[in-house]
């Protein structure tokens, strides 16, 4: 039985300090023998630049924030192991989906999207869930969310989004919750959110703990087999306490009595030993079923029903230690959904494509150059060689003259050999296709997974949606925006949208013949058939 658990610890602690009873001294070594006062000419007098102590304390403070993450600056993290319970073997090669009862150590972090680093646990908001397996085979890092599908379909919105979501430019406000003109007014023009609005308007959008949320991959991956054969396969996280919620109105109280709800709650657990766990599933979609939905697979907007795929379980993930420091792992973790380990695979979902580029893009800046791997919370405990060198903080002292291939002098680099012994091998897709912008076809239905979402929930639940809208179009000040809204949500259900209009003390647009199904601008003749009823 292969039991990594503990390798990831063991790497970690040749980094470890304790400062416990230890003497005070610089970063040069030097004992300092007075850490409260400056070097000063006489007891009251100006003081010495020279006091090369002082200058080096309060430099270091200068230089102590770096970037928060441009989303998902929000979160807390914590170390623990997965374990297969269900091999699959027949579908992936993956080193460690191998065997029953092999450990593979994880480091995970939840985290709100759209709040500062210092903002509230309990916002409206979609939820990250990151985990990094540390392989034998190198990082593997399931960079999922809390609900199934996402608010665009194509990585080029993304900045368009972030930018609506996040407090307006102007006043930098709201700071954390999602209601505000901008974020709606994009909404209100990208009818292809509707279904993932309709998820973050639900109990979904305010988990009671992370330790009871549900999480999932959102697009669709594929794996791979040693025979180089392919399936598709959505990843889900099932929280072992089940899915849990608080009502808006304990979330706005929780947030102002305890912004730190969520990180408290996780620590807390887990010091006390109520170590949290999740079993991790999936739904295996054959290749040859690649175009039997009336959805696209490719698209990020839509679930694969559990009813036609139902979800196999193949092992379970325990958090069993909290960080020794939270900004030397939680903080500088950088996960990237490009980091995959032979056997897991991309597919062409537009989306997914393009987060490909955008994490280490990011990461570039907020770690400080092209050395962040060496960071020792996001070193792979699988071996690392290759010809890169140099950059800002390089800690690795690469012996040898030799940082090139092919050579030579060097011992060379043979991976006509790993080739052999599995190294990584993109799928090898066959793809005859013309270079265009236009979406496919088969992305255009907005509204069905939104009303059939809709009409999953409980009476309940739907009364907790009607009242989120109320509340968010509550806070729009601009009218054209609402009214747009609510032509949206009636393509998504007419009551809803009424009962909505309601509480706004506004009308339901006329149900349009041909439903919006673009991404419109207010200037198009489309958009313009939005105009209330009066
Ligand atoms: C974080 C980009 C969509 C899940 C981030 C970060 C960026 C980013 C730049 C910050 C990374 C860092 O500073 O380390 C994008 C782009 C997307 C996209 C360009 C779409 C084109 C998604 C989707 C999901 C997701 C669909 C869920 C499936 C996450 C999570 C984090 C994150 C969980 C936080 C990771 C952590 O805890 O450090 N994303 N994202 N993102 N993203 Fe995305």
């Amino acid at each position: 039985m292969k039991n990594f658990q503990d390798d990831k610890q063991r790497d970690l602690s040749i980094n470890k300090s304790d400062g416990t009873n230890k003497v005070l001294t610089t970063n040069q070594g030097i004992q300092i023998n007075d850490d409260n006062n400056t070097l000063k000419a006489g007891e009251r007098g100006p003081s010495l630049l020279e006091d090369f102590i002082f200058r080096e304390k309060m430099t270091h403070f200068d230089h102590e924030r770096i970037p928060e993450r441009v989303v998902h600056a929000r979160g807390s993290g914590a170390h623990g192991f997965f374990e297969v319970t269900n091999p699959i073997p027949e579908l992936t090669k993956a080193g460690f989906l191998q065997e029953k009862g092999q450990i593979t150590p994880v480091f995970t972090r939840f985290s709100t999207v759209a709040g500062s680093r210092g903002s509230t646990d309990l916002a409206r908001d979609v939820r990250g869930f990151a985990v990094k397996f540390y392989t034998q085979e190198g990082v593997y890092d399931l960079v999922g969310n809390n609900i199934p599908v996402f608010f665009i379909q194509d990585a080029n919105k993304f900045p368009d989004l972030v930018h609506a979501v996040k407090p307006e430019q102007d006043n930098e406000m709201p700071q954390a919750a999602s209601a505000h003109d901008t974020f709606w007014d994009f909404i209100s023009l990208m009818p292809e959110s509707m279904h993932m609005i309709m998820w973050t308007m639900s109990d979904r959008a305010i988990p009671r703990s992370y330790r009871m949320m549900e999480g999932f991959g959102v697009h669709t991956f594929r794996l791979v087999n040693a025979q180089e054969e392919s399936v598709f396969v959505k990843f889900h996280w099932k929280p072992k306490l089940g899915t849990h919620a608080v009502a808006w109105d304990e979330a706005q109280k929780i947030s102002g009595k305890n912004p730190d709800f969520h990180r408290e709650d996780l620590w807390e657990a887990i010091e006390m030993g109520n170590f949290p766990e999740w079993e991790l599933g999936i739904q295996i979609i054959p290749a040859e079923d690649e175009e039997k939905y009336e959805f696209d697979l490719l698209d990020p907007t839509k679930i694969v029903p559990e009813e036609s795929v139902p979800v196999t379980i193949i092992g379970r993930m325990v958090l069993n230690k909290n960080p020794d420091n939270f900004f030397s792992e939680t903080e500088q973790i950088a996960f990237h959904p490009g980091h995959v380990v032979p056997g897991i695979d991309f597919s062409n979902d537009p989306l997914l494509q393009g987060r490909l580029f955008s994490y280490t893009d990011t990461q570039l800046t907020r770690l400080g150059g092209p050395n962040f791997h060496e960071i020792p919370i996001n070193r792979s405990i699988a071996p690392v060689h290759n010809n890169q060198r140099d950059g800002f903080m390089r800690q690795e002292i690469n012996k040898g003259r030799v940082n090139y291939h092919p050579n030579s002098l060097g011992g060379g680099c043979p991976y006509q050999q790993q080739i052999a012994n599995g190294g990584f091998s993109s799928f090898n897709e066959r793809i005859e296709a013309h270079k265009v912008r236009e979406r496919s076809e088969s992305f255009a239905d907005h509204f069905g997974q939104a009303k059939l979402f809709f009409n999953s929930q409980t009476p309940e639940e739907k009364s907790h949606i009607v009242k989120a809208l109320r509340f968010e179009l509550g806070k729009v000040k601009t009218t054209a925006i609402r009214v747009r809204m609510l032509g949206l949500l009636s393509q998504v259900d007419t009551e809803l949208a009424e009962k909505v209009a309601l509480g706004l003390g506004a009308t339901v647009p006329p149900i349009l013949e041909k439903p919006i199904n673009k991404g419109v601008s207010p200037e198009t003749e489309e958009a313009g058939t939005q105009e209330p009823r009066t």
